[in-house]
């Protein structure tokens, strides 16, 4: 079984609408082409890596190869868990984003970064929120991390108001190049201590077939 020898594709959150687990390759597939549908308005850039800019071939293959690295290049020190997010009512026919959490040296930082996009006709209808709560109860309920921070541009107005919702706080800037461009994002932080006043959201996730996992997110040493 794929699972006994990678116990993350047993991994599973459920919120009241939505359902996040590593995809096999076919759903890889089918995130892909949402991808390559459109995430955001042409006019937007919110990605410092402008990888939504080409083609749509080349956004479809984007997801594939990034989902592929981050399972080639896994380490329980340094790892990036890329969660398709599943409408449970399988509307859609498959996944219709992803929420993606990475931390380097977890088991003592005890910090997770987060990101994630959705296809462009799923924006505005609380999904973004709904999935970074579950990422956020992975992170805090189940792994332990004492802190979650994101990086988003100032004008991002849709991934600002994710992380407001959530109780994240201003954490400083962070200035980066984007080719010839100087680009300014927001740094965000969601304590531990403000996650557990968030109770509404808390309770409205389950999360499954992590004790199994905690190897690979460095928590407990590989099993012989
Ligand atoms: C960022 C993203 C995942 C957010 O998901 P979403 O489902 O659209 O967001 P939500 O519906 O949960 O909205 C969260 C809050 O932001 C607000 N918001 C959403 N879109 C907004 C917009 N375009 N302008 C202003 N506020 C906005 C919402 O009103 C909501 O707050 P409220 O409930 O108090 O009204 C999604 O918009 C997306 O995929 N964007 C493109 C990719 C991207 O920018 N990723 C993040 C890179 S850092």
């Amino acid at each position: 079984m794929l699972t006994d020898a990678w116990p993350l594709f047993a991994l599973t959150i459920e919120t009241e609408r939505l359902t996040l687990r590593l995809p096999r390759d076919e759903e890889v597939a089918r995130l892909g082409q949402v991808a390559a549908d459109g995430l955001h308005d042409p006019a937007d850039r919110p990605f410092l890596t402008p990888w939504t800019e080409g083609g749509p071939q080349a956004r479809a293959r984007f997801v594939l190869q990034g989902h592929w690295a981050s399972l080639g290049e896994w380490r329980p020190d340094d790892w990036a868990l890329g969660l398709a997010v599943f409408p449970k009512d399988g509307s859609e026919g498959g996944a219709i984003g992803r929420v993606t959490l990475w931390a380097r040296d977890f088991a003592v930082v005890r910090e997770v970064t987060t990101s994630s996009w959705l296809g462009l006709e799923h924006h505005g209808r609380g999904i973004g929120t709904e999935a970074r709560a579950g990422a956020l109860a992975l992170a805090f309920d189940h792994l332990g991390a004492v802190a979650a921070l994101t990086e988003v541009f100032q004008d991002n107005h849709a991934s600002q108001g994710v992380s407001r919702k959530l109780g994240y706080v201003h954490d400083g800037i962070s200035r980066d190049a984007r080719g010839e461009e100087a680009l300014v994002s927001d740094r965000l932080r969601l304590t531990a201590d403000a996650w557990r006043e968030r109770k509404s959201e808390r309770s409205a996730v389950t999360v499954s077939g992590v004790e199994q996992c905690l190897a690979e997110f460095g928590l407990r040493g590989p099993e012989a």
